[in-house]
């Protein structure tokens, strides 16, 4: 016997009240599926798997032969196999959008938004929600992160306090996609602080041939919105530019940037430095002087532990049942967060498509990601190659010894 669409939609409602009522949705996705709406009932079952991954019932739910769809509910002259094909999926999203974040958007940006202070046009003041826990693994990281900038910033007293002996900003380098920018993230999440991210590569193009007012600006916007931190990205970029444009008006352009990052830390104004490069070999040794960028930290790609989490984190929102974490993480020795990102990404559309060749939308399982895995190359091998080259060859000081000591632990040295 059919449920009535009275009954239906009451329990939709009382679904849409207690959204975490797991047994409720239960109840509601076995009644669509009654009423042969199944559609419907996978994404209330994929909601359910989002707050219980592995919920037995949800599970054996979807495997349910599916009833034939009521006319009422089939606005659409009931569709032959092969219309299967047109399977709204836009749509779809869009109706539960309320209840599942949709699955196939571009970028993984959804953390954070404008807030509006547009003066300097080319640069965007972010309100970060991200925190540090969202950052996944990377317990070293984070710890060095904890001691040598969070704890004694988080506090305004301990910062007066502190104020001259943490003079300066943090460096942070490691190969590409592996989290550096979205651990400059989530430290101003922490502090709540504003996130104003700057690519040095545009501020040198933009500053070309124009006056160091402009660089002025930049740090101005920093200033009016402290808390703030100001995140320079590719930092590496001037160093290389410095050399190969001597004597231009570019050079002053870059010593009223090297003013700006003194005055920066030498005043206890609530903006606080951080920045970022792949090849710190390249980076201007003028920005690393005492009270400039003087601590830095290696941020390696993820281990095990912290890819089983970048997988999780990177899952979480989407429709998926039976996936074996632990089992994809050791299948990813050597991938970056972004590469799992994109294996993610890539899972979700091999669901999708093979849902819309079906005709019957299903869950994203462990073979989509397994043959993502498959596809998805780890796009690390060229910067360890010249990293193994610094550690060897231009060590001096011992400036990269943990970077040696890496590359030693994994045999790569
Ligand atoms: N520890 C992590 N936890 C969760 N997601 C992560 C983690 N590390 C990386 N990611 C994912 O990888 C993406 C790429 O990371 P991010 O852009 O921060 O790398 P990056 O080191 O700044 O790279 P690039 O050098 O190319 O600028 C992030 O947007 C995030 O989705
Ligand atoms: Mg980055």
């Amino acid at each position: 016997m059919q449920p009535e669409q009275p009954v239906l939609d009451s329990l939709r409602k009382a679904v849409e009240a207690m959204p975490d009522d797991v047994p409720l949705r239960l109840h509601l996705a076995t009644m669509l599926l009654k009423a042969g709406l199944r559609d419907e009932a996978i994404r209330q079952v994929g909601a359910i798997l989002q707050r219980e991954p592995g919920n037995a019932s949800a599970m054996a739910l979807l495997q349910e032969p599916a009833v034939p769809r009521p006319q009422e509910a089939a606005p659409q002259p009931e569709p032959s196999p092969a219309a299967g094909a047109e399977y709204d999926w836009s749509r779809a999203e869009s109706e539960v959008g309320d209840v599942l974040p949709p699955m196939f958007v571009g970028g993984s940006s959804a953390d954070t938004s404008g807030s509006g202070d547009r003066e300097a046009a080319a640069f965007d003041v972010e309100r970060s929600v991200l925190r540090l826990a969202d950052v996944a693994g990377m317990a070293e990281v984070k710890h060095r992160l904890e001691a040598a900038f969070l704890a004694p910033m988080r506090n305004p007293e301990l910062r007066r306090l502190y104020g001259k002996s943490l003079r300066g900003g943090l460096l942070m380098y490691g190969p590409p996609g592996c989290g550096k920018t979205f651990i400059a993230r989530a430290v101003a999440g922490e502090l709540g602080a504003r996130f104003l991210p700057v690519s040095f590569a545009d501020i040198i193009d933009m500053f070309v041939g124009q006056s160091e007012r402009n660089i002025h600006e930049l740090f101005s916007l920093a200033r009016r919105s402290a808390p703030c931190v100001l995140f320079l990205d590719e930092v590496d970029a001037i160093g290389q530019k410095r050399s190969q444009l001597r004597n231009t008006p570019m050079r002053s352009a870059v010593n009223q940037l090297l003013l700006e990052l003194d005055d920066v830390a030498a005043s206890n104004d609530g903006v606080f430095l951080l920045a970022a490069t792949n090849h710190p070999w390249d980076v201007d040794s003028a920005l690393r002087r005492p009270g400039r960028f003087d601590r830095v930290l290696l941020v390696l790609p993820p281990d095990e532990s912290a890819r089983e989490a970048v997988f999780r984190y990177h899952l979480r929102q989407r429709p998926v049942a039976g996936v074996d974490l632990a089992r994809l993480a050791s299948l990813t020795e050597g991938y970056s967060g972004a590469d799992i990102a994109h294996i993610c990404e890539t899972s979700a559309e091999r669901a999708l498509m093979d849902s819309v060749a079906q005709g019957t939308p299903r869950l994203i399982g462990q073979p989509d990601l397994e043959a993502a895995i498959g596809e998805v190359r780890p796009s690390l091998g060229p910067w360890f190659d010249t990293a193994r080259n610094v550690a060897l060859f231009a060590n001096e000081g011992g400036a990269y010894d943990d970077l040696a000591a890496y590359l030693k632990k994994r045999r790569m040295l």
